[in-house]
């Protein structure tokens, strides 16, 4: 990591000369004032066609033991990049021969060549898209987010941060009975992470029971989660415990945007999904009170961070 990487990380997530039609960026589905979301139930690309799932909030990803929504195996910010930039089916942002149109299109682009230089020195070549994925890896890893009401009240022990209703609602969070943080717990409320002197954690998938299309706990075939990487009867409709940091923001939620407010996603753990078989024995119905439903959400709002979504670092 460089200022001069990450400056021209930023300047290439941005960038619609990084897609087929000229007109699509990696900001098109991840916009800083949603913390990088889209606010749509499933994400569309470059030539119209819906991907199957939600665009995932970029904040705190440098963290991650894991990415996207259901697969162990893309383990670092620079695998995971190749899938929009160059998916095919369906079209992310659409490049194809390795992106070479797009490198050829930057190399004409003289302030560019000036930042590739200076952000990849003794390289004979820096433009290439080796680099592009590198620094926008390093603009990702600027993306940090740990300035919201709660971690005012509880990091800087500022009493007045949060709301005594939103207290409550934290209180509720952790309590045994609602037992949300059995699996949105730590920094980034998604389980394990990664950092320094601590990098063996593996992320944290269930299934919450979104979904029993036949009784037996199955997802419909359009997505199973991990159980298209791992082929293991056990590993249906499990997803990665998103981060919720920030959720307030994200919405609709869940990975294919059907609960569309957090109203919704509360309606869902309180009746216990659909208790189907596969379902994480950690989610399971409870009662919860008009009242104690309002401290809740105003727990997860409490999670907004609003430097974070209007910081100009992070703006084009
Ligand atoms: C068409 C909309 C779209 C575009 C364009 C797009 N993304 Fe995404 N992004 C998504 C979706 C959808 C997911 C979830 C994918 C999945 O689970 O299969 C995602 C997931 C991610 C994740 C994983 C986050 C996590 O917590 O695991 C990262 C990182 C990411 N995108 C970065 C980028 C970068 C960098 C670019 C530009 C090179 C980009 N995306 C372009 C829609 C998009
Ligand atoms: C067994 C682990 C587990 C428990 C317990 C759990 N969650 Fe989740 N949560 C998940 C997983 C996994 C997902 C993603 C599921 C999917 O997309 O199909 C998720 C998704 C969410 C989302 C949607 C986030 C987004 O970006 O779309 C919210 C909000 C949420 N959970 C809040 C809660 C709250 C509030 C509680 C407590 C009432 C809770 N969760 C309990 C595992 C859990």
């Amino acid at each position: 990591m460089s200022t001069e990487k990450v400056a021209l990380g930023k300047r290439l997530f941005f960038e619609t000369r990084l897609s087929s039609t000229g007109h699509y960026a990696c900001a098109s589905c991840h916009q800083p004032a949603l913390a990088f979301t889209d606010g749509r139930d499933r994400a569309v690309g470059a030539t119209g066609a819906f991907t199957r799932r939600g665009a995932m909030s970029l904040a705190n990803v440098a963290y991650n033991p894991a990415f996207t929504w259901a697969n162990t195996k893309v383990s670092s910010l620079e695998s995971q990049m190749r899938e929009p930039l160059f998916n095919d089916h369906p079209v992310e942002m659409g490049l194809t021969a390795g992106g070479a149109a797009a490198v050829d299109e930057l190399s004409r682009d003289q302030t560019y060549r000036a930042q590739f230089s200076a952000a990849f020195p003794n390289d004979a070549a820096p433009l290439s898209m080796d680099h592009i994925i590198k620094a926008i890896a390093a603009f990702e890893r600027t993306l940090i987010s740990g300035r919201s009401p709660f971690d005012r009240y509880v990091f800087d022990d500022d009493r007045e941060a949060m709301s005594a209703q939103a207290k409550r609602g934290m209180a509720l969070f952790y309590s045994a009975r609602v037992g949300c943080v059995q699996c949105h717990s730590g920094l980034t409320f998604s389980g394990p992470i990664l950092y320094e002197g601590h990098t063996t954690d593996t992320a944290l998938f269930a299934n919450t029971g979104l979904y029993d299309v036949d009784g037996h706990g199955a997802y419909p075939p359009s997505d199973r989660g991990l159980f298209e990487i791992t082929h293991h009867a056990a590993d249906m409709g499990k997803f990665r415990v998103p981060t919720l940091r920030n959720v307030a923001l994200t919405g609709p939620y869940m990975h294919d945007g059907t609960l569309a407010s957090l109203d919704a996603v509360l309606d869902h753990y309180t009746r216990g999904g659909h208790k189907s078989p596969r379902q994480d024995s950690r989610v399971r119905a409870f009662e919860l009170s008009a009242e104690e439903r309002a401290e809740l959400l105003a727990f997860l709002d409490s999670l907004t961070d609003r430097e974070f979504v209007s910081n100009p670092e992070f703006r084009p």
